[in-house]
């Protein structure tokens, strides 16, 4: 396995495997690995001959109030799991490598960024599309793979990768979740013991939410408002909670025919920013 920090040896790496004709597949991570990224790297692994993980955190994508400097870091602990998940090459750069000058250049996210995550944290999927518009260029993957974990980032980056020309396809890997329903996170370990217990409710929320929908309720904002009072009296802060389409990403109040939605949640539970969804095609 090839661990490098370097652009050029990235890139010199991956041009071998063209030369080879081997399809290159890129899971971008920001580390603290867990079994939701080693699903990303699995699928990778099906998807293409080689697989490239990168592993950086962001600092463009935190705002200065966010979480940059406590942001878990486990060097040692993420090579290993790559290694045993038959990861090809670990790109893990430091920030003078992905950030060397003064910026004149940004993306701005129009549209798909004004609701969900968008609306809350400013200038977030700005720094998200700014790393993952480089390490596209750098790592120049045939396939890369994204979570459904974060469906806005995942709708986000793939309309990039369309406006730009990115020579890419996206792939969307499921949600893993622990025994409890609790979608795993790197976040997740700033809960404490009291807060872990609680954390599921996010999930049996939407779950409960998903249910309503399914059973033939087109118009669920009622339902919405009474979970999101629920949550709010185990403890947790309500950031969104909400029905969203599946194109747009606006808030939906009545379901149609034939089109996808996503019920969405964002929660403060303490410190701890916790978020998830599910999917409904109806
Ligand atoms: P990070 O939070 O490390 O997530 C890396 C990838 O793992 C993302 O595509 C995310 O959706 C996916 N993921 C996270 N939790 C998951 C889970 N429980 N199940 C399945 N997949 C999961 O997302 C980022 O990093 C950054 O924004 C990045 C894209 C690397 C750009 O800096």
């Amino acid at each position: 396995m090839l661990v490098t920090e370097s652009i050029d040896d990235l890139r010199e790496q991956v041009k071998e495997w063209k030369r080879q004709k081997l399809k290159v597949g890129f899971v971008p991570t920001m580390g603290a690995l867990h079994e939701g990224h080693l699903s990303l790297i699995e699928l990778a692994h099906k998807r293409a001959d080689r697989v490239v993980v990168s592993i950086f955190v962001n600092p463009e994508q935190f705002s200065p109030d966010e979480d940059y400097d406590s942001y878990p870091r486990k060097r040692e602990a993420d090579l290993e799991a790559c290694k045993e998940n038959r990861v090809d090459a670990v790109f893990i750069p430091s920030v003078a490598e992905i950030y060397p000058d003064e910026d004149f250049l940004e993306i701005r996210v129009k549209g798909l960024g004004d609701h969900m995550c968008g609306a809350s944290r400013p200038g977030f999927f700005e720094g998200v599309l700014l790393v993952v518009n480089k390490l596209f260029n750098i790592v120049n993957p045939d396939i890369a793979v994204f979570g459904q974990k974060d469906i806005q980032q995942y709708r986000i980056v793939s309309r990039m990768a369309e406006e730009f020309n990115h020579d890419v396809k996206i792939l969307k890997g499921e949600i893993i979740r622990a025994n409890d329903g609790l979608a795993l996170s790197s976040r997740n370990s700033y809960l404490s013991d009291e807060e872990r217990l609680l954390a599921p409710s996010l999930y049996r929320s939407l779950k409960y939410l998903e249910k309503q929908i399914r059973g033939g309720v087109s118009e669920p904002g009622l339902l919405i408002e009474h979970q999101k009072s629920e949550l709010e009296a185990k403890g947790f802060e309500i950031d969104y909670l909400d029905l969203f389409s599946f194109k747009d990403l606006k808030p939906v109040k009545k379901l149609e025919g034939g089109r996808e939605y996503i019920l969405a949640g964002a929660v403060y539970l303490g410190e701890t920013r916790l978020i998830d969804n599910i999917l409904i095609d109806n």
